[in-house]
């Protein structure tokens, strides 16, 4: 069976929900004009719609992949207590103007027996989360590779959200000389800051307030850096840290980088850099909670 009937709550104005890499090729082959990718591993909140909207105006066709990728999991991460509402999702993905859904599982993408193939750019993964959480983003390049490879399409979304993966993405792709333009959609947060994350839902109120550290720890950084001047990355990397202390954050770590490279900087000077990003990550309870912030950039 190449689709599944549109027959899933809300699945009426998507065109097509596709559960296999056939019926994802074959549908892809049929389509005219250009292709959005947004891949997901779902739960979808308002900041993975914002990709949809961006994309519906990019793009004639809205294409959103929905698969919890096991390879991006390290060992005792949340894989099997990740959020999944796939009903849910794909009545978010018609009702925010997507054309298709791709929700192929996890024998396919990755057969037993099949030899693992590893991508890397270990200049912008050795630090930061791919520190935290090694093997991570070889099994994100790996899963991207693949859906860029089965839907072939025009242009791909990654949100700012995830700045590290952002720009190892566009590092591969650049690398690899694949035909797609990769397009970033700002962060989308909650009206008091914190990021919208699948991730949020596992958080009982008093770790809700507690992760709202994470955001007001960047605002700290962003009014050190551009009212008060400081160059020096130690003292906002400080200041960051003491906020989310305050907040009961156990902190992963709490960097100001290069905006592109992502290496250690001297001196914070974004008017020479063109702006430089802060990156904070911490685990609230069991819940991992990441976000960042370009300062000098009217970024908030
Ligand atoms: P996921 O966390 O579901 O995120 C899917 C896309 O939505 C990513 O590009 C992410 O950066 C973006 N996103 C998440 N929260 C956002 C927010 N608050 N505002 C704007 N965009 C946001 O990232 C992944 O899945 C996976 O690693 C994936 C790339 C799908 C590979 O498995």
């Amino acid at each position: 069976m190449p689709t599944k009937p549109n027959t899933e709550a809300g699945a009426d104005s998507l065109a097509a929900v596709l559960c296999n890499v056939d019926a994802a090729r074959t549908y892809r082959a049929g389509l005219e004009g250009t292709v959005a990718l947004i891949p997901t591993m779902g739960a979808l909140h308002d900041g993975h719609l914002e990709h949809i909207r961006v994309c519906r105006g990019l793009a004639d066709h809205v294409l959103v992949s929905i698969f919890v990728n096991p390879t991006q999991f390290t060992q005792g991460e949340d894989y099997q207590r990740y959020p999944r509402s796939l009903e849910v999702d794909i009545r978010k993905c018609a009702e925010a103007g997507a054309t298709g859904v791709f929700t192929p599982n996890a024998e396919e993408l990755y057969p037993p027996g099949q030899l693992d193939i590893e991508i890397d750019s270990p200049a912008l993964t050795g630090g930061l989360e791919g520190r935290d959480r090694p093997g991570h983003f070889q099994g994100v390049c790996r899963v991207v590779v693949k859906l860029l490879n089965i839907l072939q399409p025009d242009i791909v979304s990654f949100g700012r959200k995830d700045y590290q993966q952002l720009r190892v993405v566009q590092a591969v792709v650049a690398d690899l000389m694949m035909p797609v333009r990769v397009i970033e959609v700002p962060t989308v947060r909650e009206a008091d800051g914190l990021a919208m994350s699948s991730r949020n839902v596992r958080l009982d109120a008093e770790q809700r307030r507690r992760g709202l550290g994470l955001y007001k720890a960047l605002m700290a950084a962003k009014r050190l850096v551009e009212q008060d001047g400081e160059t020096d990355p130690k003292a906002v990397e400080q200041a960051m840290c003491a906020v989310l202390q305050s907040h009961q954050v156990e902190i992963g770590y709490a960097a100001v980088r290069h905006p592109q490279t992502l290496s250690e900087l001297e001196c914070v000077e974004p008017a020479l850099t063109g702006g430089v990003v802060a990156l904070v990550a911490g685990d609230v309870g069991a819940v991992r909670l990441i976000d960042n912030m370009l300062l000098g950039s009217g970024d908030r």
